[in-house]
């Protein structure tokens, strides 16, 4: 990490028209050129002493651990041992305090992808099941990085008219903060996200106020970055006020707050009373939340004319135009149609306005907060609680799922500390706890499995809704999985992180798992859930309505990551802004005009070249043998170990008479077998994307995939008689017998830089068995070592029927 004293001066110099009042670090003196040098050197020895801290902890929590473990030997190679120094794995490399029982941050590193590294570690002692250890009666035994007893109880029948006596009462009540402090320094993953946050607020303090920068247009993808970022902003400030008590970050927010008012009348901020964008809503929502952590998190710093002026911000640009939403029939049409939908908007809008309503209530003179929230609660249970299906799978898209739940999380937890209650946000849809499973295992071993749209930046949102989920589902994989995540280091974590919570979240956890419901099936397989060098394999079909114009027509569209590469890959949104891309889910959509949209952009079958059947309703079936990880990070899978995942896809054609699609695991889930058998009567192309650089032997039988240094061999295998057939390299482009983009103005699709489109092709109709085998070559296997697998029907294979 970068010293903190060179981030601050690199964005120093900027004019800051409202701060008339400087302290500490942020004295504007401090900003000139000639102190340069003095905040180098202090940065230097800030930095020194850190690295020094570090050393100790690390011995110290060494010793201890050597003490703890004494009973096994063996208990670790030091592999990637950080910068602790060391060569303790639980020294975590990350400076700071060693948790409960000695154990500092799991993860020692995150790799090129942002992935936890984890240390080569095969002592039961350190990793065991995941658990959340009770509190004990013994008060001075109990782990001191876990919040006491909420002092405060809404009573029998609570309801958001009795709020918490005192503030905050979003997401962060007092005792929490009062607690804090000391949880830091006995808890290494709240002391490492305290520095990153603290790191972040001063790398945001010296930004300029933030532009009201329009994305396309209004009703287009409007102000939405715009409003993350003040939201990110001000909480990251809040919480370094809370936590220091420098008026300083005060200042500043109040700067923000009065330009994202419309206020400063040196800058543009909008049109006058509609400056948060009820056009595209998302915005208007964001900026309300932002405004309601300012409002509740600072209420006790505020004069009393500036809370007034940030509650009637939260009143006119926000909640005033979400009761239109939900009274007034003809802008409900244009803005306000997200009330009655399931995805990221109707969490988004409403979370957002839930917090304005929940922070002003009881000092709102309208009446219109507690309305707000009669409308918004009952509306996210039924709406935006029922994204997830039957199998917990988002009914958008694997990053949808991050502005979703950041949402439901703000929401579920702000009236949860605001009123006592989640008036049902966690337990309308029984099964919403499994979306966190569905994040676990759509995360592959370099990115997500990222089909459809990939969303715009994130900025405020995280995957920390985990850490909400795991304490209020009562299930610590949640939260062991999220804590090593980058992402992590941010407030909410400070308030949802139970730090008793020990254990490794690989442990006992299926390598495998199939997600069933119609929607979306699809199904995760992999080697391991600590080494990503391994293989991942997901693999989707299901249903391509449903998913709120974000989805593709991608049944049976698959990513591949073998060695730490990702082989076969997606390609994301196209341009959010080109005509029709959201106009409907319908076959004559224009969405579907669009490369990365149409199934010749996917890794997928096309016949005819032709798009898919958008109103499909295709089958599928899975099988494992069923293995979960040890508790050790140098799990090694038991011979014969294997997963499949077939679906049907007849219904998802045109021109096709039958369809198998087929993937599965070989040789101990080294090698991949794809497998296609499908009758056709139009032209069958086999697609994959990938960022490798393809040659070919064998006549063109065999490709050879080179990515950063690695290579995978994909055999096509016996080669349907008569068809000549050979894998042949395209252009990531559409066809040219493609009906046009919209024209007037002309529309185009995203270049796709550096992507190939392995290909085969069969320029006939009729009846062919595809087989694609994958043989990554891994360091420590020769060319016998590889296995052929023996041909059998899609429609027969079983976890046994390749074995030989
Ligand atoms: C949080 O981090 C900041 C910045 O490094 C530091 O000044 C502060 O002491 C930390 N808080 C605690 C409780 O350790
Ligand atoms: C600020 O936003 C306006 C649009 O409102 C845009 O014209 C301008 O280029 C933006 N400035 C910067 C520095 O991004
Ligand atoms: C901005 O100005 C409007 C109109 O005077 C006022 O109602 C609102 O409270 C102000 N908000 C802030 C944060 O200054
Ligand atoms: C309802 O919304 C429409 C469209 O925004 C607006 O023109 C009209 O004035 C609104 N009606 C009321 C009663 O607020
Ligand atoms: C909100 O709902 C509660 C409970 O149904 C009701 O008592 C209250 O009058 C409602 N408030 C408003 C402003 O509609
Ligand atoms: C949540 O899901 C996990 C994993 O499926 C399960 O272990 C746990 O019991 C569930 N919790 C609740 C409250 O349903
Ligand atoms: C803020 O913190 C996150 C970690 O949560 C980090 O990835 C990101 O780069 C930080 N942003 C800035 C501007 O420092
Ligand atoms: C994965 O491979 C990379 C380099 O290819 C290496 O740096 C890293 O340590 C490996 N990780 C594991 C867990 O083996
Ligand atoms: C190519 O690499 C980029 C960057 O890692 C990734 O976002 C993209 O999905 C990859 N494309 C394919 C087809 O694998
Ligand atoms: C999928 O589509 C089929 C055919 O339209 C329909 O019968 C089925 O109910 C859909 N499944 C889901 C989960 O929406
Ligand atoms: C394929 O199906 C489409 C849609 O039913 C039809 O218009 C087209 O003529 C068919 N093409 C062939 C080659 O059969
Ligand atoms: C390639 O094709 C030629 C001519 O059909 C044949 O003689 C040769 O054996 C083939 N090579 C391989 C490696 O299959």
């Amino acid at each position: 990490m970068r010293p903190l004293s060179d981030i601050r001066y690199e964005q120093a110099g900027k004019s800051d028209p409202y701060l008339h009042q400087s302290s500490g670090f942020y004295d504007p003196a401090s900003r000139s050129k000639g102190s340069k040098k003095k905040w180098w050197i202090i940065g230097g020895i800030l930095l020194l002493l850190l690295i020094i801290a570090a050393i100790v902890a690390g011995i110290v929590v060494s010793n201890a651990n050597k003490k703890n473990a004494s009973a096994s030997s063996g208990s670790s190679s030091g592999g990637a041992g950080g910068s602790g120094g060391s060569g303790s794995p639980l020294s975590g490399g990350q400076g700071g305090p060693a948790g409960a029982g000695g154990v500092g941050r799991f993860a020692v590193a995150t790799d090129t992808y942002g992935l936890p590294i984890y240390p080569t570690e095969t002592n039961s002692a350190v990793y065991g099941a995941p658990t959340f250890v009770p509190p004990s009666s013994d008060a001075s035994s109990n782990v001191p990085s876990t919040f006491p007893a909420d002092p405060w109880s809404p009573g029998d029948s609570p309801s958001w008219i009795v709020t918490r006596p005192d503030r905050p009462r979003l997401i962060a009540p007092s005792y929490k903060w009062a607690a804090l402090p000391n949880m830091i320094a006995n808890d290494p993953y709240l002391f490492g996200w305290n520095e990153t946050i603290f790191g972040n607020a001063t790398f945001y303090y010296n930004e300029p106020l933030t532009n009201y920068s329009i994305d396309g247009c209004l009703s287009c993808s409007g102000v939405l970055d715009v409003a993350r970022q003040v939201k990110v902003k001000v909480k990251s400030w809040a919480y370094a006020y809370r936590m220091t008590n420098d008026s300083t970050w005060v200042d500043r927010i109040w700067s923000e707050l009065v330009n994202a008012a419309g206020n400063n009348t040196d800058t543009y901020f909008g049109e006058e009373g509609n400056n948060w964008n009820y056009a595209h809503f998302l915005d208007t929502a964001e900026f309300t939340a932002a405004f309601a952590i300012a409002y509740d998190w600072l209420y006790d710093v505020w004069t009393q004319p500036q809370r007034d002026a940030i509650m009637w911000s939260i009143l006119d640009l926000g909640i005033s135009w979400g009761l239109q939403a939900y009274t007034n029939q003809t802008f409900h049409d244009s803005n306000g149609w997200w009330n009655a939908v399931n995805g990221n908007w109707n969490c988004v809008c409403n979370g957002g306005l839930s917090l304005g309503a929940l922070a002003i209530l009881g000092d709102d003179p309208t009446g219109m907060a507690e309305q707000m929230l009669n409308y918004t609660v009952p509306d996210a249970t039924a709406n935006c609680a029922m994204a997830p299906s039957t199998d917990g799978t988002w009914s958008e898209t694997a990053n949808y799922w991050y502005f979703g739940t950041t949402a439901h999380a703000e929401m579920t937890s702000s009236l949860m500390t605001a009123t006592g209650s989640d008036y049902g946000m966690l337990n309308a849809n029984p099964s919403f706890n499994e979306t966190a499973l569905f994040h676990i295992y759509v995360t592959g071993m370099t990115s997500l499995f990222n089909y459809g749209d990939h969303g715009p930046n994130k900025y405020s949102t995280t995957a920390n809704g985990m850490l909400l989920y795991g304490s209020e589902y009562n299930t610590p994989v949640y939260t062991l999985f999220q804590r090593d995540r980058f992402d992590a280091a941010e407030p909410w974590s400070m308030f949802w992180y139970d730090g008793s919570v020990t254990g490794g979240w690989w442990d006992g956890l299926p390598l495998d798992h199939y997600f069933d419901n119609g929607l979306d099936l699809w199904a995760s397989m992999r080697s391991s859930w600590t080494n990503n060098n391994g293989t991942y394999v997901a693999m989707k079909s299901g249903n391509h309505t449903g998913h709120q114009t974000h989805g593709d027509l991608d049944g049976g569209d698959f990513v591949l990551d073998f060695m730490g590469q990702r082989f076969a890959g997606e390609l994301g949104s196209g341009d959010y802004l080109s005509t029709g891309y959201f106009s409907s889910e319908g076959q004559d959509s224009q969405r579907w005009l669009y490369y990365r949209k149409r199934t010749e952009g996917q890794n997928a079958i096309v016949v005819g070249e032709q798009n898919q059947v958008a109103n499909n309703g295709p089958t599928a079936n899975f099988g494992t043998t069923g293995e979960a990880q040890d508790y050790t990070t140098t799990y090694t899978i038991p011979a014969g170990s294997t997963a499949f995942f077939t679906t049907d896809l007849t219904s998802t054609y045109f021109n096709v008479t039958s369809y198998q699609r087929g993937i599965r695991l070989l040789n101990n889930r080294r090698q991949v077998l794809l497998q296609d058998d499908i009758v056709a009567t139009a032209s069958v192309q086999w697609r994959m994307h990938t960022n490798a650089t393809i040659t070919y032997q064998d006549n063109g039988t065999t490709a050879i995939l080179t990515l950063e240094g690695k290579v995978a061999q994909v055999k096509l295998l016996n080669v349907p008689t008569g068809t000549g057939a050979t894998f042949q390299t395209l252009d990531p482009v559409r066809y040219a017998s493609d009906p046009p983009l919209p024209t007037n103005p002309q529309q185009v699709d995203q270049p796709n830089p550096g992507v190939s489109v392995l290909s085969i092709t069969f320029q006939d109709a009729g009846t062919y068995s595809i087989q694609v085998l994958f043989n990554p070559q891994w360091d420590d296997m020769s060319a016998s070592d590889f296995v052929t697998p023996p041909t059998v029907p899609v429609s027969q294979w079983t976890v046994t029927s390749h074995n030989s």
